[in-house]
């Protein structure tokens, strides 16, 4: 597996998993949004995830500022997921709606292969070169299987924030060394 850049010879794979109905963002389902984005321009479409701006809609339907921060696909010789790095420059801090500077989902076809776990570690550099110390991501309480690729990168459980309607939060850390 490596780390590629969103580009339009891969897009065919991409949009095979959209069609599968599989989501890039694990909160709220884009496939249906993301295939018909395509259909209109794919060339705009990858320059949007290459190059992101402008805005973002969140699970409740706010529109914020999107982060800049790379987006990388994982590749096997096909799409296997995505991986997305962001961050305010210069800060580790994050806006409230950010749940992570680091997010992953891989598809349900391509799991348990190791593929999230060395997609982190691929990242984590990319992170240090941002100017970044830590890295902080979050998990649902019930997601052994993210949680497990986030310890086997070297992440320190910091805070479990609970939830009324969902799974308690927890947010773990990983600290780059410099
Ligand atoms: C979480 C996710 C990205 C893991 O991807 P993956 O490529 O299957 O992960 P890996 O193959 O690197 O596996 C990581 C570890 O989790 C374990 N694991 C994976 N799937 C599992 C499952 N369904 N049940 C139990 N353990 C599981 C693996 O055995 C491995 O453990 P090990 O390191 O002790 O061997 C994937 O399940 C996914 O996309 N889930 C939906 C989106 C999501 O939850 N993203 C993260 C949000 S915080």
């Amino acid at each position: 597996m490596q780390l590629v850049a969103p580009s339009l010879e891969r897009l065919e794979s991409y949009a095979a998993a959209l069609r599968q109905g599989w989501s890039p963002n694990n909160v709220r389902d884009v496939s249906g949004e993301h295939l018909a984005a395509i259909a209109e321009n794919a060339a705009a479409f990858i320059q949007g995830l290459v190059t992101p701006a402008g805005t973002l809609t969140l699970g409740d339907g706010t529109v914020v500022p999107r982060l800049p921060g790379p987006l990388l696909w994982m590749w096997d010789g096909a799409f296997c997921g995505g991986i997305g790095l962001r961050y305010q420059p210069g800060t580790e801090a994050l806006p409230p709606h950010a749940l992570g500077h680091i997010g992953y989902a891989v598809v349900p076809w391509k799991r348990r292969r190791g593929h999230a776990t060395q997609a982190l570690r691929q990242v984590l550099p990319l992170a240090r070169e941002a100017g970044l110390r830590w890295v902080d991501l979050t998990t649902d309480a019930d997601n052994a299987p993210s949680q497990r690729v986030i310890l086997a990168n070297g992440g320190v459980l910091m805070d479990r924030v609970p939830d009324a309607t969902a799974p308690d939060k927890l947010v773990w850390r990983i600290f780059l060394p410099g």
